[in-house]
């Protein structure tokens, strides 16, 4: 090839990438800043709204009836300006949900981070649905968004026991640890944090609805089978998700939701970590483990065989 060639097709070649690079990013405009949910995000939702009602049905969980069990109405959380119902599942990012709802009804006065954990879970500022009459509460089911998220139910149930029982919040370290001790200890009053395998005996000596929330089956919290939500969201796709919720019920453009953790010199718990605790388990503990889930993994769609899911999530 001689120069003169060259000398020609170079910048045409250049012209050309300059064009290709243009056209790319308009496409990529286009397409990422889109403010309507795209097209695959929505038939994700409809693949988990179909799959949540062949299970409820095939295992019969569909009761209608006119009360609201207390219990589910006291995780829904109302959010009246932007008409917004939100199901509290405990270690599936609801501390940064409750924030978020906290700055949607305070039109934004306050940064998501100065709202302390604490304050966010012991306050009234966000009102539960159990706090109205049972018609309201019933109006504001059938007009509002409603909202879950869920999370791999073994994962959840790591994160729990690392959260409640390996760090010092006085009731779970303390009151729920020795209930645990005194069950399974011969020596009742003997030191030392309640172990993954202790605390994983306890769950599945307990009926399933006597669990404590932060580890109760997820379906029973939220009751998915019958009240109807218009977004079921996912902890592995949090942020996606969670964005298109605030997007959804029409939040102002400068709220986002927050990507805050509790214990932030700590790594959050992930598959990898998850695992490492439940090779600590017989497979006998981890047969009742997931007989006691066993509606979350086929309501929610995730799979039994863990070693799967934890290996493509890392
Ligand atoms: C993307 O498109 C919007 C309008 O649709 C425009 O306001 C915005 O500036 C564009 N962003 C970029 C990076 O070109
Ligand atoms: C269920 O999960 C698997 C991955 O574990 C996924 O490939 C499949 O598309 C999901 N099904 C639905 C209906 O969402
Ligand atoms: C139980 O453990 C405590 C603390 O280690 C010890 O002081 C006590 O003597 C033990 N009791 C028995 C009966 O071994």
């Amino acid at each position: 090839m001689n120069q003169k060639v060259l000398a020609f097709l170079l910048p045409n070649f250049l012209f050309g990438m300059f064009l290709f690079g243009f056209f790319c990013k308009r496409q990529k405009n286009l397409t990422g800043v889109s403010p309507e949910p795209t097209e695959n995000w929505l038939a994700i939702q409809s693949g988990r709204k179909n799959t949540l009602a062949s299970v409820c049905l095939k295992n019969n969980l569909n009761k209608p009836r006119r009360e609201l069990n207390s219990g589910v109405a006291n995780q829904l959380f109302v959010e009246h300006k932007h008409k917004f119902i939100y199901c509290e599942v405990p270690k599936v990012g609801c501390s940064n949900w409750k924030r978020t709802i906290f700055l949607l009804q305070s039109d934004l006065n306050s940064e998501a981070s100065e709202i302390e954990h604490d304050i966010i879970h012991h306050t009234s500022l966000i009102k539960r649905l159990a706090s109205y009459p049972p018609a309201l509460q019933q109006e504001f089911l059938s007009k509002y968004t409603k909202v879950m998220f869920t999370r791999h139910p073994l994962e959840r149930l790591v994160s729990a026991y690392r959260d409640k029982l390996l760090h010092s919040e006085p009731f779970y370290s303390t009151t729920v640890a020795n209930q645990i001790k005194a069950m399974f200890r011969k020596n009742k009053t003997s030191p030392g944090k309640v172990s993954f395998q202790e605390f994983v005996n306890f769950i599945i000596a307990n009926q399933p609805h006597a669990l404590d929330i932060h580890w109760k089956p997820m379906f029973l919290l939220c009751d998915p089978c019958n009240i109807h939500y218009d977004i079921m969201g996912k902890y592995e796709t949090l942020g996606l998700d969670s964005g298109q919720v605030l997007k959804i019920i029409g939040a102002p453009e400068q709220l986002q939701y927050p990507s805050l953790k509790r214990y932030g010199s700590e790594s959050r718990t992930n598959g990898y970590i998850t695992l490492e605790y439940l090779r600590q388990l017989t497979s006998e503990q981890i047969e009742k483990i997931k007989k006691l889930y066993e509606m979350d993994f086929f309501l929610f769609n995730y799979t039994m065989k863990y070693e799967d899911y934890f290996s493509l999530n890392n």
